[in-house]
């Protein structure tokens, strides 16, 4: 039912109401659905600037406050008080767990964590010299050649179990595709290990030695993982949800999710903002990388720096410098690239072309200084982040479909030439 009305009064025709909806918080939105059979035109809107895609319940985001909430729960307080699976059942189902439906549903996952032992020919058909994103981006989308027992999208006992595989097999994946590049033997996932635990389990112990995990190195993993679980429409979200309203199988709309996730611009912006780091070497040569940040003829940009919708601190990235305080301590690591991070944002802040166009530190800023004191190479950053939005991703795959949208089909602004013959 709509709140208010919109008036819209084009040139030489009769004026439009169009219905204007609230939501529980943000912005209002016209309903222009029917503007194409009412008045012949189309929204404009490239890049998505102004435009809701859908109806969600799942993340808001306030880009001016700088708030981030899963379903209504601040990211802070996520970040402190819980952990990833409790935040992956809560972005799957809109509720926090019970004791009960927590310790089922970690139970569930615990039991879903090993893959097709197939899996390994396919793996060793990639280079291993192969981006781990290549990788992440193939053996995802194969996983529909294994799991046909649950592939009706209409079926929600087949939409939830597929859910629970991405969750629990995305890390063991993970896992593979870096022992693979580094020609060690595959670790299997152990049921004795928490989430957290038990990829860095698979991760860094071999079949030789078999060491403790470090409490602060899985609770410093774990935090990372809800840091990036969930981020409302972004370009990978959106991704899925269209490859999703075609019909297209999960793990098909997750690899989707995956390739979209892997651009710089995107997600591969963690891995970016380390060889950056690499590349300004020192703080004597920030200024020289500043001034090619704001060089328009320059395509170099501040990787870690600015987003599309917060126009303030990132809440995210505030977790995260607060987190890599917490580890590099706690590990006795002093890390010349944190405080070369901390120096280009102090001198980016007080720059009047980033406080103009609002460009603070985004969720990426950080998080590879963290991930490289867990061990974690800078070709895996954005597996690492893959990782933790599948529970992003296939909540809102759920939603899409559980709405029963349509195909999503945009039209266009077409300047291209008007109708010609071939005469010949
Ligand atoms: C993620 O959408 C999400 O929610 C994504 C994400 C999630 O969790 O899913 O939050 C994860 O992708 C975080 C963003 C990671 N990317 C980077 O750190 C790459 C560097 N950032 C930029 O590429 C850029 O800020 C974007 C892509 C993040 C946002 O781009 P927009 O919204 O299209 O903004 P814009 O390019 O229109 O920028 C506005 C102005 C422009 O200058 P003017 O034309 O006004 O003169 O700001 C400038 C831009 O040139 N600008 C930058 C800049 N970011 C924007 N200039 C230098 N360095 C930058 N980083």
């Amino acid at each position: 039912m709509a709140d208010k009305k919109a008036q819209l009064i084009i040139e030489g025709a009769a004026p439009v109401e169009l219905p204007v909806y609230s939501g529980t918080v943000g912005p209002d939105v016209i309903d222009v659905r029917s503007l194409g059979t009412s008045t012949g035109h189309f929204t404009f809107d490239p890049g998505f600037m102004s435009t809701a895609s859908c109806e969600s319940k799942i993340t808001y985001i306030d880009g001016d406050q700088g708030i981030l909430l899963h379903r209504g729960y601040p990211i802070e307080q996520l970040a402190e008080k819980s952990d990833y699976l409790e935040t992956c059942y809560l972005l799957l189902n809109g509720e926090l767990p019970t004791v009960e439906q927590k310790a089922k549903f970690v139970d569930t996952i615990k039991n879903h964590t090993i893959v097709h032992e197939q899996l390994k020919t396919f793996l060793n058909g990639f280079r291993r010299d192969a981006h781990p994103m290549a990788v992440m981006c193939g053996i995802v989308g194969a996983l529909s050649a294994f799991y046909h027992d649950s592939l009706d999208i209409n079926n929600a006992q087949h939409r939830e179990i597929s859910a629970h595989r991405l969750i629990a097999k995305m890390p063991t994946i993970a896992a593979m595709v870096y022992k693979y590049s580094m020609g060690q033997p595959l670790m299997y996932p152990r049921n004795d290990l928490n989430y957290a635990e038990n990829f860095l389990h698979m991760m860094f112990n071999t079949p030789a030695e078999v060491k403790p995990i470090s409490p602060v190195l899985a609770k410093a993993m774990d935090r990372i993982f809800i840091l990036h679980a969930d981020h409302e429409q972004n370009a990978s979200t959106s991704t899925v949800r269209l490859a999703g309203s075609t019909g297209a199988n999960p793990f098909a709309c997750i690899a989707a999710g995956i390739a979209a996730l892997w651009g710089p611009a995107h997600g591969g912006a963690n891995e970016a903002v380390l060889t950056m780091l690499d590349e300004i070497g020192d703080v004597s040569n920030i200024e020289k990388f500043l001034a090619k940040a704001k060089d328009k003829n320059d395509p170099f940009k501040l990787m870690g720096f600015g987003h599309r919708v917060y126009k303030n601190f990132d809440p995210r990235a505030k977790v995260m410098k607060q987190t890599c305080d917490e580890v590099l301590g706690e590990l006795g690591i002093n890390d010349p690239q944190l405080e070369l991070a901390m120096k280009l944002e102090e001198i980016a802040l007080s720059d009047p072309y980033f406080a103009e166009r609002n460009l603070y530190p985004n969720v990426d800023f950080y998080s590879g200084i963290i991930l490289k004191a867990i061990g974690i190479p800078t070709s895996m950053f954005t597996v690492i982040f893959a990782m933790s939005r599948t529970v992003g991703w296939i909540s809102h795959w759920k939603e899409m479909i559980a709405s029963g949208q349509k195909i999503g089909r945009p039209r266009q602004l077409y300047t291209g030439p008007a109708k010609r013959d071939l005469t010949r």
